[in-house]
């Protein structure tokens, strides 16, 4: 079904639109998404260079009906791939563009929070890369966003290794007791980013930019070229390490990284957190940072502790052959009877202590086994067409990403916090409860 947007319709969407919208193409494709497997999505990419060129393939065979970048260069070259899509540079516009049925939001991390939530308000089903927030707040509101719409809406988080056929062998090791009962789970990455502080003021942003609105919700800082030094899917590198636009390595290869274990580990929220590192630095986040949570039982395992490591920092190795430094984004799984250590493609296991003859354990027969997930982003779209079903959606990468960041509170506060999940609420530590959150500018609202 396809319904052409008349010169007339454009121009008054275009007025009431703003400066938001740049440029219109001579129609609109609306498919019945949802409907068919066969029907086209009219996706909206935000975020079109980097990481979102990342997805150019994937969404080949959709119709891309909106693009929107903060830098006109960027949209222009995306919209040589995609001249049919109308164009953008405030995404908030853009979320109203009708006949849309998704949105790909590969954004600055400070806007994934308020693009997902903002998109799902709007029936958008959605596909957000990592981190989903940056903040326990944030996190909880796109979380239960889309809980309120988990039957209409199709979510995933871009953590694309989840994809690994490795992550449903390490999976299926821990749950099938090949480290006997387990005990305790730690992740880590090696990624050092240290930053003195936020960048000097260096001028007027180039004009291509709109650096007022890249900054969007979060408080403001002076325009840096630096921001914008690196290369194509690289450049986050240039801004996540500063409090108000990232949050260092705890959401960008903790993401990833610890992803591995949860998926392993059937975890909801923890109970408590605490955590230590570099000392707090007002503009950067830490380096080197430890962070350990405490799980309670589920149906499966009895209570576990969950670490993080970054900067440096690392879990005890199981024994002095074992150089996990060796492994530069690595998980440790310790259980009754021996330990599993896996990176992202590959695993080991490693029988340990008191009767690990592994007679407890008894491996898989193929068709036992988890199936493959395929294509990762191809099973959004899939999902967003009819299924609704995804391996990140937001409630387990949005729980996930909550634990992560409540760590970074315990960081800040310096002592081990107490946790209601449910309530989403520090129980000790009224400091705690206040960096919960994260502030910002007048007139961004994070649910709207
Ligand atoms: N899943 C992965 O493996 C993976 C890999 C790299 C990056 N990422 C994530 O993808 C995101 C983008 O990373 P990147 O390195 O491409 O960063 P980037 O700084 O290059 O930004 C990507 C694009 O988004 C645009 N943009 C930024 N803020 C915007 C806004 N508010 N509205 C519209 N456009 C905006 C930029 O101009 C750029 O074209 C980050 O959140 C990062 O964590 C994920």
């Amino acid at each position: 079904m396809k319904h052409p947007v008349t010169r007339r319709a454009f121009l008054s969407q275009a007025a009431a639109l703003g400066s938001g919208l740049l440029i219109a193409p001579a129609r609109v494709v609306r498919a019945g998404a949802g409907q068919s497997p066969n029907a086209k999505l009219n996706l909206a990419l935000i975020g079109t260079w980097g990481r979102g060129a990342a997805h150019f393939d994937a969404i080949r065979g959709e119709n891309v009906a909106a693009l929107c970048d903060v830098d006109e260069r960027h949209l222009a070259s995306a919209a040589e791939k995609f001249p049919q899509a109308k164009q953008y540079v405030d995404w908030r516009p853009c979320l109203d563009q009708k006949g849309l049925d998704a949105v790909i939001c590969c954004t600055a991390d400070h806007t994934h929070a308020f693009i997902a939530t903002w998109a799902m308000n709007r029936g958008l089903h959605v596909y957000c890369e990592k981190p989903l927030g940056n903040s326990v707040e944030e996190a909880r509101v796109v979380r239960a966003t889309y809980l309120k719409n988990k039957h209409k809406l199709a979510t995933q988080v871009g953590t694309q290794r989840h994809a690994n056929e490795n992550f449903n062998r390490v999976s299926e090791l821990i749950r099938d007791g090949a480290v006997g009962e387990l005990e305790q789970v730690s992740a880590w990455g090696n990624r050092k980013l240290p930053r003195p502080g936020y960048l000097p003021a260096q001028g007027e942003p180039p004009a291509h930019l709109h650096y007022d609105l890249w900054v969007g919700p979060s408080p403001f800082h002076p325009y840096n070229a630096g921001y914008f030094s690196g290369g194509p899917g690289m450049n986050c590198l240039q801004w996540n390490m500063y409090w108000d636009f990232g949050t260092g390595q705890v959401g960008d290869m903790g993401s990833h990284t610890m992803d591995l274990a949860w998926k392993a580990i059937d975890a909801a929220l923890p109970i408590s957190a605490e955590a230590k590192g570099d000392p707090f630095h007002p503009e950067v986040t830490p380096v080197a940072l430890e962070a350990h949570f405490e799980h309670p039982a589920n149906r499966w395992r009895p209570a576990i502790r969950v670490s993080w490591y970054q900067g440096g920092l690392m879990p005890e190795s199981p024994s002095s052959w074992v150089d996990l430094r060796r492994i530069g984004h690595g998980a440790l799984f310790e259980g009754s009877k021996g330990y599993l250590v896996a990176d992202f493609d590959s695993r080991l296991l490693i029988p340990a202590g008191k009767g690990a003859d592994l007679t407890y354990y008894k491996g898989r027969t193929k068709d036992t086994l988890i199936p493959p997930l395929g294509g990762f982003q191809q099973e959004w779209i899939d999902a967003c067409k009819g299924s609704l079903r995804t391996s990140c959606d937001f409630d387990y990468g949005g729980t996930m990403i909550e634990m992560m960041m409540l760590g970074l509170v315990a960081y800040r506060v310096g002592r081990k916090i107490r946790y209601d999940g449910a309530a989403g609420r520090v129980t000790d530590s009224p400091e705690a409860n206040e960096l919960l959150r994260r502030t910002y500018r007048p007139g961004w609202t994070l649910n709207g």
